[in-house]
């Protein structure tokens, strides 16, 4: 275009105000400096993400065998209670077939948080601590780990909402490539707020991306609502108008940010094939398990928070019961613990087991020639006590492996001196061998210097305190949570035995409070009651297991006819440890 001359020369020096610009838009405090670096926030060229995040290996411990019918063979799902990043680390490269995750939005607030449970609370404390950078960081670390377990075909699909989406989107194109992005898919739902001053906000986003561009797909069809082609089937676009579920939905579990089993249906219907390998590392009430289960789908769900393992874990059960789902076809599925272990439960494991437990935690190798001598670690010989909580190291068991140290190869070939021995107690006539096997230093060329370390001591996770020394959140590792003590007690109004009487009921007061919590500064966050308990397996009676409002240690149930049934308490505390009180209460 040319320019006109100016038809009012006389104006010429008028000049027209500039609009007020020296207000630019500014990001708020916590999101710290804007990320444009080419690789993805928080890696190192050195140490990838083990620079922000260093590496803990640790064994999953498993707690219960939760038995829906399926043989013992058959591979369990599992459900692990843990940081998904640790517990990632642990996992087979190439082994899943779809992700879905839909962790914390960086919306601020904290209302993803149920029951308080110290171990729900700290992601969100590290989240924010540095900001939108802080929080890529944390989230690139954690898809870099998904990549790696996807299988060449796998999809992954990740739930997030304005907040972060498109700074999550450059970190994706960065981790996946650009060219591995398939949608953004927008989740449409009725519900949430409006306000005069702008768009009522009503959709989340969802990146979809492939690990290659080889990949499982199958299209959802849905019904066209133009005018023209109504009623016919048209292949789904890349929004979903899938209602969030209200408090009346009979799928509501009461979790906050539940998602819809609808918008799960076609993400794992459309990603995967019966018998593929589903895996969710933000569980929350375990929407993608409970799918996932009723789809004929394998899975591996983790949280960390022991309640969210636990209300999935219901779920689940709930969910096979309800359906009479309970025939060899439905694998059983396993809790497990990361990092935090159940003593009671290991003390109570197998000799060989515990051992295994305990040289991986060490992080030892075991040795397989049956000597006195358990594992390895570096040169240095291990021994590992008995898994009984009050089983003590005696004198025989010292020279028994000083012994073996001896007549190792190793000890002849590289004058090899020093052993460490892990259990949960020492006998004194047990230290004072090791003394006096020390001593010899002096006069003896046989001399072993001995270790002796308890399973519950500093000195038995001095490994992943040195390697982690800057983290607080990594200090809670290799610790062990003891069950809360239930007790419950039970009475009708008035203090009269439990009676029935024909045609009417029996109502029973039944109180928790009196339980008490072992752990350090625990408390307790939830109860379930199960009133009808068959002896093998706790699933709680339909509205009594989870509540936000507080753990449920009053409740009043009543008996609709006469006898004897067995009842079961199950106690939560914040720390993760679990106690289950059974008894028999007569309704006569
Ligand atoms: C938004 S909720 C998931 C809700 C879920 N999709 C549902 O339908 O119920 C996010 C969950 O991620 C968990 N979480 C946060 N950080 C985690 C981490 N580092 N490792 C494992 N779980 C984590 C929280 O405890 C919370 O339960």
């Amino acid at each position: 275009m040319i320019q006109q001359p100016n038809p009012n020369p006389q104006d010429a020096d008028i000049e027209e105000p500039l609009p007020q610009q020296e207000e630019f838009w500014r990001p708020p405090a916590r999101f710290g400096s804007v990320p444009v670096e080419a690789e993805p926030q928080g890696w190192d060229r050195y140490r990838g993400f083990q620079k922000h995040y260093p590496r803990v290996d640790l064994p999953t411990q498993i707690v219960e065998r939760v038995s829906l019918g399926s043989d013992e063979a058959h591979e369990p799902n599992r459900l692990i209670w843990g940081d998904n990043l640790h517990v990632m680390r642990q996992l087979r490269s190439n082994s899943v077939d779809l992700i879905y995750i839909d962790p914390p939005f960086f919306s601020g607030r904290q209302y993803n948080v149920m029951w308080g449970d110290a171990n729900e609370m700290r992601s969100f404390n590290d989240i924010w601590e540095d900001g939108m950078p802080g929080y890529l960081i944390w989230l690139n670390a954690r898809l870099y780990e998904m990549k790696r377990l996807l299988k060449p075909t796998g999809s992954i699909y990740v739930h997030c909402d304005w907040h972060a989406s498109h700074y999550i989107k450059v970190e994706m194109d960065k981790i996946f490539g650009y060219e591995s992005f398939r949608n953004e898919v927008i989740w449409h739902y009725g519900l949430g707020g409006s306000s005069p001053r702008l768009y009522s906000k009503k959709h989340d986003a969802l990146f979809f991306y492939t690990k290659s561009q080889t990949y499982y797909f199958d299209k959802p069809q849905e019904h066209a609502t133009s005018v023209r082609m109504r009623g016919q089937l048209k292949g789904a676009s890349d929004v979903w108008d899938i209602p969030t579920i209200n408090n009346m939905a009979k799928e509501r579990i009461g979790y906050p940010t539940q998602k819809p089993e609808a918008l799960l249906e076609r993400i794992i219907g459309a990603s995967s094939n019966e018998g593929d390998v589903v895996a969710d590392f933000f569980l929350g009430g375990g929407t993608a398990a409970a799918v996932a289960q009723r789809l004929g789908r394998r899975f591996i769900g983790c949280d960390q928070s022991r309640v969210a393992v636990a209300v999935t874990a219901e779920r689940l059960k709930q969910q096979a019961i309800k359906r009479e789902l309970e025939d060899a076809s439905i694998p059983d599925f396993t809790v497990e613990h990361w990092g935090i272990y159940e003593a009671a439960s290991l003390s109570g494991a197998p000799s060989d087991e515990f051992r295994g437990f305990v040289l991986r935690a060490y992080g030892a190798t075991p040795a397989s020639d049956g000597s006195a001598i358990h594992g390895w670690r570096n040169q240095m010989p291990v021994w590992v006590g008995g898994p009984g909580r009050d089983s003590r190291v005696t004198a025989e068991d010292v020279e028994g492996f000083a012994n073996a140290i001896r007549e190792s190869v190793q000890y002849l070939d590289s004058n090899l001196r020093d052993g460490v021995m892990l259990a949960w107690g020492f006998t004194q006539a047990a230290r004072d061998a090791a003394d006096y096997l020390r001593r010899c230093q002096h006069v003896d060329v046989d001399f072993i210097r001995l270790r002796q370390v308890r399973i519950e001591e500093a000195g038995f996770r001095e490994h992943i305190v040195t390697r982690s020394t800057d983290r607080a959140d990594y200090s809670d590792f290799l610790t062990f949570v003891q069950p809360p003590a239930v007790s419950v007690a039970y009475s009708v109004k008035g203090g009269r035995a439990v009676t029935f009487d024909a045609g009417d009921s029996a109502v029973v007061n039944f109180r928790a409070g009196d339980s008490a919590v072992v752990n350090f500064r625990a408390k307790i966050v939830n109860v379930q009651w199960d009133f009808n308990h068959d002896g093998r397996r706790f699933a709680a009676t339909p509205g009594y297991s989870f509540r936000r409002d507080g753990p449920m240690l009053q409740v009043t149930h009543k008996f609709d006819r006469a006898g004897t049934f067995t009842v079961a308490c199950r106690v939560q505390d914040s720390h993760g440890g679990e106690g289950t009180w059974v008894g028999q209460v007569e309704v006569s």
